[in-house]
């Protein structure tokens, strides 16, 4: 199965269930819409003369080793609904194509079993009313041995699915209240959702090693811009002093260059690790990295890039906002 095939067969066996709801957008879904669009506006400079066959996808980012810089986004709900065994299917398959495991809401029960099978592994924890039960669980998952610790900013209002509002337990984290989760936050912290150039900078005051750079893949807002259309201001406010990510729209490895192009050292997939479990288990988990990664090889080469920790912005032509 083609990586095109895998998303169509993951999308349509998804969207027969119940679950399949999940892959829906907020309000009116424009978010969904322009994080596709937003690729074609960018071509790419070819370099074809002296094109390096074999680039290197490896890279090492805040104590983790990676074979490429395409990870998995935070995610747990659909997982399990989607097959039994789905979470650790999704982490023998990260592994195995040397990429990194992120859980979202809920926190699984079985975080430390997930952490044995060798894959790196993030947990994020959501911005929960009840603030005693949110440090509690930040003690749970460094216990269980993650990598990374994540903090979704952006879910401060829940979030919302089409009409429905889906989370509601939560309310939005304060500069000061970031400063204490710091305190009892060991790994390094990594705050989700950020799109302004004045998050990107709390983020760095409040002392994160790192911020994704995130829309919640419509789940929160909506009208929330992609990442691309405001990368360039937070990089200027943080870039080379905190880890920069981003998710959002990523489905091909030219997608992921463009990404990286904007300064970007990890790229987050939601919906493809979900349409790849759902169309072939493990193997179509595993197959969706390895696939994005081996077209970014490809494409690496005829660019000029031999390394994937030094992708610049004149690769791109096209608009640069
Ligand atoms: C079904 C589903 C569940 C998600 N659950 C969470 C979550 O619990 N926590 C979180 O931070 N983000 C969550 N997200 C957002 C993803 O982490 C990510 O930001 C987004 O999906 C990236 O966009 P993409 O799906 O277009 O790749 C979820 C996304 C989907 C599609």
């Amino acid at each position: 199965m083609n990586l095109s095939e895998m998303y169509e067969k993951g999308k349509n066996a998804m969207l027969e269930k119940d679950y399949g709801v999940f892959l829906k957008g907020v309000e009116t879904e424009f978010v969904l819409r322009n994080n596709r669009q937003i690729f074609d506006r960018y071509t790419f400079r070819q370099r074809a003369i002296d094109a390096d066959p074999e680039p290197d996808t490896t890279l090492d980012v805040l104590g983790v080793t990676l074979g490429t810089p395409v990870i998995m986004s935070a995610m747990t709900t659909p997982i399990t609904a989607i097959t039994e065994e789905g979470l650790f299917k999704v982490a023998r398959g990260l592994k195995e194509a040397g990429s990194m495991m992120w859980t979202g809401s809920p926190i699984p029960n079985n975080l430390k079993a997930l952490k044995e099978t060798g894959v790196p592994l993030a947990a994020n924890v959501k911005p929960l009313k009840d603030r005693e039960k949110m440090l509690e669980a930040l003690r749970e998952i460094q216990e269980a041995g993650v990598d990374w610790v994540g903090v979704e900013v952006d879910s401060g209002m829940g979030t919302k699915i089409l009409d429905k509002q889906m989370v509601f337990n939560c309310a939005p984290l304060t500069t000061a209240e970031l400063k204490e989760i710091r305190k009892v936050v060991q790994k390094p912290l990594i705050l989700k959702g950020i799109l302004s150039r004045e998050d990107a900078a709390k983020a760095l005051e409040v002392g994160a090693d790192g911020i994704i750079v995130s829309n919640h893949g419509a789940h929160t807002l909506d009208y929330l811009p992609h990442p691309l259309q405001v990368l360039d201001e937070i990089v200027e406010e943080v870039g080379g002093k905190i880890v920069i990510m981003a998710d959002g729209g990523f489905r091909r490895g030219s997608d992921v260059l463009k990404g990286l192009a904007y300064g970007v050292t990890l790229i987050g997939l939601g919906r493809p690790i979900l349409y790849g479990l759902a169309a072939n288990g493990q193997e179509g988990v595993r197959d969706v990295i390895l696939s994005i990664t081996g077209e970014m090889k490809r494409t690496m080469g005829m660019l000029g890039i031999r390394d994937v920790r030094n992708v610049t912005r004149d690769i791109l032509i096209g608009e640069t906002k």
